[in-house]
């Protein structure tokens, strides 16, 4: 049974205030999440400040990019150890955002792969293809060729210490969520693909959906047998709808 895993992925929103009200709102209103991991994924400054806050909570600490280098001359990195000083369990790696602005390559999120473990850290890899690549039929290449680059630096072993988040780039920040059948159909596939390499990893994985998810339609996401909770960027900035979707996921 693969516990549920709800993770709010801030992006470039926030300040000390907003921290402060906005992981006060998630635990004032958390008892009623049973059963489910929450995790919230704010930008890097404000990580200590959420780990002091999230101290005794059962909300989990992440961050949303990591370098792929463990110290050195890196300017404007920051490196998996110094995350996990500051309280990450978490990190995202291989965001659309970081892959279509920012040029990732999946060579290099690979790599982030591997320095989130080496680290300590809990990867959330993240896939996903392009509207364009859905629309010529290739999404699944996209998402084989994505998982691939891990799984031949890493091997399959290291998928069973992370999570994967299928986020179709058509569907963040859009309010175009995918139906529940199309998350679901790729979901299926990503497990497919792992169990092919080991059968007990790719059952035990966990794999998030991420794309405009809200309160109102998380319930018949998460119902689908392979979504294993969700990867939420925009509902996750209001306690209350974040605190919905939770809700919806237990
Ligand atoms: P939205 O929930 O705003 O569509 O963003 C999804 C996402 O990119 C989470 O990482």
């Amino acid at each position: 049974m693969r516990q549920k895993l709800v993770a709010g992925n801030w992006k470039l929103n926030g300040s000390l205030a907003m921290t402060r009200e906005l992981i006060g709102g998630i635990l004032d209103g958390m008892g009623s999440s049973g059963g489910v991991e929450v995790a919230v994924c704010p930008p890097y400054v404000y990580l200590p400040l959420a780990h002091s806050l999230l101290e005794n909570a059962a909300v989990r600490l992440g961050a949303q990019d990591v370098c792929d280098q463990d110290s050195g001359a890196f300017t404007g990195e920051v490196s998996a150890p110094m995350l996990r000083e500051v309280g990450c369990h978490y990190v995202i790696v291989g965001h659309s955002e970081r892959r279509n602005l920012y040029g990732e390559s999946d060579e290099l999120v690979a790599r982030k792969f591997a320095a989130a473990r080496r680290g300590g850290l809990v990867p959330i890899l993240c896939v996903g293809e392009l509207l364009e690549e859905r629309e010529q039929g290739v999404t699944e290449q996209v998402v084989a060729r994505q998982l691939d680059a891990v799984l031949d630096l890493e091997g399959i072993g290291a998928f069973g210490d992370a999570v994967v988040a299928y986020e179709p780039v058509w569907a963040i920040g859009t309010g175009k969520t995918a139906t529940p059948e199309q998350a679901e159909a790729v979901h299926a596939f990503i497990r497919e693909r792992l169990r092919a390499h080991d059968p007990a990893v790719a059952e035990g994985l966990r794999i998030l959906y991420g794309g405009s998810v809200k309160g109102s339609n998380a319930a018949e996401l998460f119902a689908q047998p392979n979504i294993d909770g969700g990867l939420i960027g925009g509902a996750s900035l209001q306690a209350e709808e974040f605190l919905a979707i939770c809700r919806a996921a237990g």
